[in-house]
């Protein structure tokens, strides 16, 4: 199908059955900088669904990009707390201030002044100018580069076959309404053309779609198979106060979960389960294991956590080795509003509900079971 065709068909299809979302001006309106800036991070390996509610929740909280740089990173963490990848809320606050800072409040309206942000790389950049500035941009996701790849029927495998997508999808993207095309292309890939089960029959593109010419359309595109992902393993502790107070840490800013809060844990490493070693507890008390374990899957690797639980009392005090400088003692009713990824509240969940068997500190744990 001609390129132009292409867009015009994929507009007209766009202007009749897009899906309506709050980030979302009517067609050929341009929205808010800020509205698309927070949408497009939010939804960055995040389903649509998970994000509405977070995305209000936001809005009401800092309804413009200088509201959110007053912010304390720690209040952003903890309203982020859940949708993962947690980078992208320190990127999200660090960018918020240099907005205000370096351009006095207003985001750049170019795809290179953009990506001098924090957390804004080439996908969120055309992005914002294409849907906010109306700039011919074309921001490739998954969902995008699976439709270009199907209407051309490119069989290079992924990621290899990234640069020729890219070149395509430029070639289709028109000079007016580039963030509709963008996403009415996004819209595409989330409905029609979805990766297993595309509805071609309802495809406003069918026609001129190569893949579909030639019975490939549920198969591409081709992608290298990803490596396994390691287990690693490890000790968490819950040290619950009499109070109803627990104890919890701040990870350090860099790294996996950074800035987040945890329970203090021994360090995550792949192989064979270790030997429990209190010398890893925040502080010392009778530390009963609690059973079952807890199991996470992160980008890289899959977690498992040994749980255990200590009551102790007000006057207890942490270990050096804990870093209480780090620490603080949140209060359970109050963790609802905590920086606590979903991995540490599964860890919660599960000392807090669970009975914990005899205490361990007299004897180490029985050799653990499904061990690598
Ligand atoms: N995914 C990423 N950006 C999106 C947008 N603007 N609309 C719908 N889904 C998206």
């Amino acid at each position: 199908m001609h390129s132009e065709n292409y867009a015009n068909e994929l507009l007209a299809w766009y202007d009749r059955d897009r899906r309506i979302l709050p980030w979302r001006a009517a067609p050929g309106v341009a929205q808010d900088p800020y509205r698309v800036w927070l949408s497009e991070i939010m939804l960055q390996q995040t389903t649509v669904k998970a994000v509405l509610p977070r995305y209000a929740d936001f809005l009401r909280r800092w309804p413009d990009v200088r509201a959110l740089a007053a912010a304390e990173l720690g209040e952003v963490l903890a309203a982020w707390a859940g949708l993962g990848y947690y980078a992208r809320a320190r990127n999200l606050h660090a960018c918020a201030r240099e907005v205000v800072e370096r351009f006095d409040g207003s985001f750049p309206r170019t795809e290179a002044e953009l990506r001098t942000l924090p957390g804004i790389g080439d996908y969120t950049a055309a992005a914002i100018a294409s849907i906010a500035f109306g700039a011919r941009a074309t921001p490739i996701d998954g969902n995008i580069e699976r439709v270009v790849a199907r209407a051309f029927a490119v069989t290079i495998r992924l990621p290899a076959a990234k640069a020729e997508i890219r070149a395509l999808a430029l070639g289709l993207t028109p000079a007016e309404r580039a963030g509709d095309f963008a996403q009415a292309m996004m819209d595409l890939g989330a409905t029609l053309c979805s990766p297993r089960r595309p509805a071609c029959g309802l495809c406003p593109l069918v026609s001129g779609c190569e893949a579909h010419a030639q019975g490939l359309a549920e198969v591409l595109p081709y992608r290298e198979e990803k490596p396994e992902r390691p287990t690693r393993r490890g000790h968490a502790f819950v040290a619950l106060r009499d109070d109803g107070a627990v104890l919890l840490r701040e990870r350090p800013l860099k790294g996996l979960l950074g800035g987040m809060l945890e329970t203090p844990s021994s360090p995550w490493t792949e192989g064979a389960w270790h030997e429990l070693e209190l010398d890893h507890a925040p502080l010392r008390a009778e530390w009963r294991e609690v059973p079952g374990l807890v199991e996470h899957t992160f980008t890289h690797f899959h977690l498992e956590l040994a749980v255990y639980l200590a009551k102790v009392s007000a006057e207890a005090k942490l270990a050096k080795s804990a870093g209480p400088d780090r620490c603080r003692w949140v209060h359970i009713r109050d963790l609802h509003a905590a920086a606590l990824p979903s991995v540490m509240r599964k860890v919660l969940a599960h000392a807090l509900e669970a009975k914990p068997l005899a205490r361990v500190a007299a004897a180490p744990p029985r050799a653990r079971r499904r061990s690598a």
